[in-house]
């Protein structure tokens, strides 16, 4: 099925922090590259060796030392280098249930997981909060038709479906949706109205709407780019119902990425000094191979939607972990309501000021409170709190999560948002009173930026294609002109 992709990105190949893995080793390759000036005509040379290679569709060339070279890549190689994505992720997930236990709890079989950080499998306690909350914060909305893109071994599934009247579970791995079943059949047997489909996330023809809330959790990250996410998250709202929720959850947050690099890097190497901890994170966060996304990319999709009123994207409940600490839950209510709080106010007013806090909890009044300390940051190894732009202290960070825990003492309900901000060592803090339900707090708002859209997510299509194309091509024109080269500063794009 042909995806449908309702953002025509171009996007250079450099990251959040301007400079390309690649883009290093080729301005310095070989003797030829001299860093000469340009003789006469070379860029009409270099454009036409350029425009004779497999893959290139356009090229433009700009600047004198280095020269600017931008590439825009045939359409058709990157469809290819999509489809070779999707396989390759069907693979992988078939290929790590096969090889992992089968006979374990079976209702939490997080055979596909693994620690990004420390590269160990999961730990089971974290594990099994984050399904719990995951599963919580879904069947708050009181869904009865859910359809789940990417359904896995059923972690959500098992739990959410017996009380559905029709639950439909999508995912590109035959493997996998075998495991589902063999779970649900050694464990109670498969509920009433559960129906599985073999399908990459973007085909979702001939699936009859509409769904209370369609569920697409931590699936994202292994799309091959924006395009494809957005293509998904139009199939999928076309079969909400007026009133339903798009869920997706436990996206990985780009604002937050060289952070969760530089912890891991800590995790083989404690006592790295400071500047090489974020040199090292900036590169492996340059080189990630997921999709990672900031919340604003959520709110862009929005903006082009009219009966969608914006983004809520909350900090994943639970504990401390790298879960919680560097992913988030996107909620997209289908409704044009933009709900105003009861009262905004920032935390530089409220946080030396104990005695109005209670106020906060009013029966069924919704506040939010602006830019707090994200405490789940303030316990950062030094060396990478830079990475977030400056975490608060200790006693900053104590003083919010004490906030928040009286709050909840009092009666509230507290949900932790993504700052409208979007300071990344900060939170929105929402506040409901205990007359509040949970769609009552479902507040979306827009999230906005001067950010371009190609800087609001990584690209990992256009990444793989550039570190073998790049590489390729100077190889070309290094062959192919023996004259003296000026620096080449490529920029992959498509
Ligand atoms: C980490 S598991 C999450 C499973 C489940 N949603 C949950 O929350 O427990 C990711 C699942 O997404 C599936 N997946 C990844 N990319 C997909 C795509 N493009 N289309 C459909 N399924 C996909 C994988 O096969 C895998 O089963």
């Amino acid at each position: 099925m042909p995806l449908r992709c309702t953002s025509p990105q171009s996007r250079s190949g450099r990251n959040r922090g301007g400079r390309r893995a690649m883009g290093d080793s080729v301005v310095s390759t070989g003797e030829a590259d001299t860093g000469a000036r340009p003789a006469a005509g070379y860029a009409d040379r270099l454009r036409a060796v350029l425009l004779a290679q497999d893959g290139v569709a356009r090229v433009e060339i700009t600047g004198d030392r280095p020269l600017s070279v931008r590439i825009d890549v045939a359409e058709r190689i990157r469809e290819d280098a999509l489809a070779r994505h999707l396989d390759d992720v069907d693979q992988v997930f078939g290929m790590m249930v096969e090889t992992s236990e089968a006979d374990h709890d079976t209702s939490l079989d997080t055979s596909v997981w693994v620690s990004g950080i420390t590269r160990q499998p999961m730990d089971t306690e974290v594990m099994r909060e984050w399904v719990d909350a995951t599963v919580a914060a879904i069947t708050e909305l009181r869904p009865r038709r859910v359809l789940e893109i990417g359904c896995g071994t059923g972690l959500l599934l098992s739990r959410i479906a017996p009380d559905c009247d029709r639950y439909v579970g999508t995912d590109i791995s035959d493997r996998v949706l075998a495991r589902l079943l063999a779970n649900l059949d050694r464990t109670g047997g498969r509920p009433n109205g559960l129906h599985t489909l073999r399908r990459p996330a973007h085909d979702l023809s001939g699936i009859d709407g509409p769904f209370d809330v369609v569920v697409v959790n931590s699936v994202v990250q292994y799309f091959p780019s924006v395009p494809y996410l957005w293509s998904v998250l139009d199939s999928a709202w076309d079969l909400l119902a007026p009133d339903g929720v798009l869920f997706v959850g436990d996206v990985r947050s780009q604002p937050l990425l060289t952070a969760y690099h530089a912890e891991s890097v800590l995790a083989t190497a404690p006592r790295a000094p400071a500047a090489q901890v974020l040199a090292h994170a900036r590169r492996r966060a340059a080189q990630d191979p997921e999709l990672v996304i900031s919340p604003e990319l959520f709110s862009r999709w929005a903006d082009r939607h009219p009966d969608a009123a914006g983004v809520d994207a909350r900090l994943k409940r639970g504990g401390d972990n790298e879960l919680t600490r560097y992913r988030y839950d996107v909620f997209l209510p289908r409704s044009t309501a933009t709900l105003p709080f009861v009262q905004e106010l920032p935390w530089a007013e409220l946080q030396d000021a104990e005695e109005r806090w209670p106020a906060l909890v009013g029966d069924r009044s919704v506040s939010l409170v602006l830019d707090v300390p994200n405490p789940r940051l303030s316990g950062l190894p030094p060396q990478a709190v830079a990475a977030v732009g400056g975490a608060a202290g200790r006693a900053r960070a104590d003083r919010a999560a004490g906030f928040v825990d009286g709050l909840r003492a009092a009666g509230g309900t507290v949900h932790l948002r993504w700052p409208r901000s979007q300071r990344p060592g900060l939170l929105d803090v929402v506040v409901g009173g205990p007359g509040t339900t949970p769609r009552d707090l479902l507040r979306p708002s827009r999230l906005r930026s001067d950010a371009e859209l190609s800087q609001l997510a990584s690209d990992p299509v256009l990444s793989r294609l550039t570190a073998t194309l790049e590489r390729r091509w100077h190889k070309a024109v290094l062959g192919a002109l023996p004259e003296p080269h000026p620096h080449l500063d490529y920029d992959i794009r498509s």
